[in-house]
């Protein structure tokens, strides 16, 4: 059995351990700090166990020796964010977690795969590759799954279509500025540009840029947490199974989109090798001044890390 460890059993945390052991998909170790905590879900979940008919292990640990020999390491510790706070606002605290969570997991797992979902998406995914120097392969952001995934269920709540005739794609850093790709998504192959009028796909832009914090504003007390830490499991199951999945994933980028030493948010393909192929769309003026944008807030919250961190 393949073996994942999830450092941070909070809301994100546990739930992705859910999806991954329900899908039978490797033994989990939940890591936290909280002590009792990650020991109580674990044990609960391997309880649930038995009635799902999956023959994994689930485990909850405070010390990191448990999670030796992991395939897959998803980062999910951190603060998430209240209502008024932006990504960005969690950058100083999260990068003194998700830096102490990348290095200690590294001692144990050396061959490991590095999720990281923790915010500010982009940078921290940027924190995790330069404290832990591995090759880009394997430090994988996630973000865009997740925002394209709320762009699918809002165009199918506007149009009544099946999700599965449902494509969007979501580029560019975990914010405001995101890049949702309308001459990309489509409908059973017709764009979103042709399918839906245009004040009601401005509608749904508008919304998935800021569905992170709709769901903040609605649940007063975190951030959402089934879609993103699904997200998690889908590319956890792409790398384990060698799927050759191309989907929008935070990577480091080396000159593809003429971006370098960032992290931003563009199609990839996930396989065995972890990250295994940035995807290089053609965009027309307009998708190319929203990349950019984008690009620019990312480089920002870099360059605030970097000022907190040399490395
Ligand atoms: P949560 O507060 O429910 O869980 C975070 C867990 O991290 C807590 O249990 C906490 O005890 C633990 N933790 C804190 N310091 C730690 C340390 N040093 N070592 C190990 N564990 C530690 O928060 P939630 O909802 O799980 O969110 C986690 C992070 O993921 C947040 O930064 C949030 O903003 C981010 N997030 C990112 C998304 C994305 O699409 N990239 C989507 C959803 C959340
Ligand atoms: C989200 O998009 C908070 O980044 C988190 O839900």
């Amino acid at each position: 059995m393949k073996k994942i460890s999830i450092i941070g059993a909070g809301n994100t945390g546990a739930t992705a351990a859910h999806w991954l052991a329900e899908r039978e998909l490797a033994d989990i170790v939940l890591l936290d700090v909280v002590e009792g905590m990650p020991q109580g879900k674990g044990l609960d979940l391997q309880q649930a166990m038995p009635i799902v008919g999956s023959d994994v292990e689930v485990i909850g640990t405070n010390d990191y020796s448990a999670t030796k020999d992991s395939d897959i390491i998803i980062i999910t510790a951190g603060i998430a964010r209240k209502p008024g706070m932006s990504r960005e606002d969690l950058l100083k605290t999260n990068a003194e977690i998700v830096g102490k969570a990348a290095t200690e997991s590294l001692k144990f797992s050396p061959q490991a795969m590095y999720i990281v979902l923790t915010n500010p998406l982009d940078t921290m995914a940027y924190l995790t590759l330069k404290m832990t120097r591995l090759s880009r392969e394997r430090v994988i952001g996630q973000a865009g799954i997740l925002d394209s995934a709320r762009m699918r269920a809002f165009v199918a709540m506007e149009t009544g279509v099946s999700l599965e005739n449902i494509q969007c794609y979501v580029l560019g850093g975990h914010g405001d500025e995101m890049v949702p790709l309308t001459r990309h998504s489509n409908i059973a192959g017709i764009p979103l540009k042709e399918y839906l009028p245009a004040d009601k796909l401005g509608a749904i832009v508008n919304r998935t840029r800021k569905g992170g914090g709709e769901i903040v504003n609605l649940l007063k007390t975190g951030s959402a947490y089934y879609a993103p830490s699904m997200a998690c499991a889908q590319m956890a199951e792409a790398i384990l199974k060698d799927k050759k999945l191309i989907v929008p994933c935070a990577a480091y980028m080396e000159g593809e989109y003429g971006l370098k030493d960032m992290f931003f948010g563009v199609p990839v393909m996930l396989g065995a090798g972890g990250m295994e192929r940035i995807i290089e769309y053609q965009f027309d003026a307009e998708e190319k001044a929203m990349f950019d944008k984008s690009a620019a807030s990312v480089r920002e919250s870099h360059e605030a890390l970097r000022s907190l961190i040399k490395f």
